[in-house]
């Protein structure tokens, strides 16, 4: 499916600073921009660069400092809880360490189960079932082996897997995935992006997608945001920015991408 031209969420003049006096950082500076249904989005720095901040800002979990965040066009409401809660339907993130977003002493059962009970749905037994199922198979992962483990009992790639398949059974029109196949081997991070490419192509997810690796984000996306020090410093097709980057810093990035590949290569 096509990226519509409608921009679902996008921002302008996004400034996020922590701490006072001495003590401050800028970690966001004057940041503009516009994602569409559809479209798969990089963001692409270093580390420290204001990744993750822009990522929790974009779900809500931190207030910019100045700025204004429109999802569907209009200023988003947080500030109760009910608008959190709706806000969260359509915005749901992954992140680097699985187990920050799991309840370590719940079995794949229950956290499977609990997107349905996150969604309000009254489902039958069987339907819950076969709506599990289906979200495993998804993902390559058996319901049936897996269903009454704990997070702890999975592997690094089984427990990202299990992430997605949540995403898959929640459907949000937004999926921020920071670094999620950063904990996990060469073979398994492909496999990811496979998965995130297949929910954008069959549901018409937006997908935000965070890295330190402009080799991965060229692969996965439509679109490059490239980060340094809080700033965007590039923005546009990722193809245009890999064959034709006219920032410093782009260059630069795009230059350490073949040492990552030998690495991959010897893994
Ligand atoms: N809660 C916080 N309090 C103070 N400084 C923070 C906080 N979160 C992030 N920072 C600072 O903001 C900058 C950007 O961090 P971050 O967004 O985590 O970067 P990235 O995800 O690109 O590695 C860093 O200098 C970091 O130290
Ligand atoms: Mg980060």
């Amino acid at each position: 499916m096509k990226p519509s031209e409608t921009p679902l969420l996008s921002g302008s003049g996004i400034t996020k600073v922590f701490g006072f006096g001495n003590n401050k950082t800028i970690a966001l500076q004057d940041i503009d921009f516009s994602f569409r249904e559809g479209e798969i989005v990089s963001i692409v720095g270093e580390s420290g660069s204001g990744k993750t901040t822009l990522a929790k800002i974009l779900m809500g979990l931190l207030k910019e400092t100045t700025g204004e965040v429109l999802y569907k066009g209009l200023p988003r409401q947080l500030r109760k809880h009910s608008q959190r809660k709706r806000y969260w339907k359509d915005i749901q993130a992954i992140f680097q360490d699985p187990f920050s977003s799991f309840n370590l002493f719940h079995k794949v059962v229950r956290l499977l189960d609990d997107c349905i009970e996150l969604q309000g749905l009254k489902l039958n037994k069987e339907e819950r079932l076969r709506r599990m199922k289906e979200a495993c198979s998804f993902v390559n992962l058996k319901f049936e082996e897996l269903m009454n483990k704990y997070p702890f009992e999975l592997s690094g790639g089984q427990m990202q897997r299990l992430m997605i398949a949540r995403i898959f059974m929640l459907h949000p029109k937004v999926l921020i995935a920071d670094e999620p196949t950063s904990m996990i081997d060469a073979c398994s991070r492909s496999t990811i992006l496979d998965m995130l490419l297949k929910l954008r192509d069959e549901n018409n997810m937006t997908i935000i997608f965070i890295t330190h690796d402009v080799g991965l984000a060229y692969y996965i996306s439509d679109t490059l945001y490239i980060m340094e020090r809080g700033r965007i410093v590039e923005r546009g097709p990722a193809e245009s920015i890999i064959l034709n980057p006219t920032h410093d810093y782009t260059r630069q990035l795009i230059e350490d991408v073949p040492k990552i590949h030998e690495e991959w290569n010897l893994a």
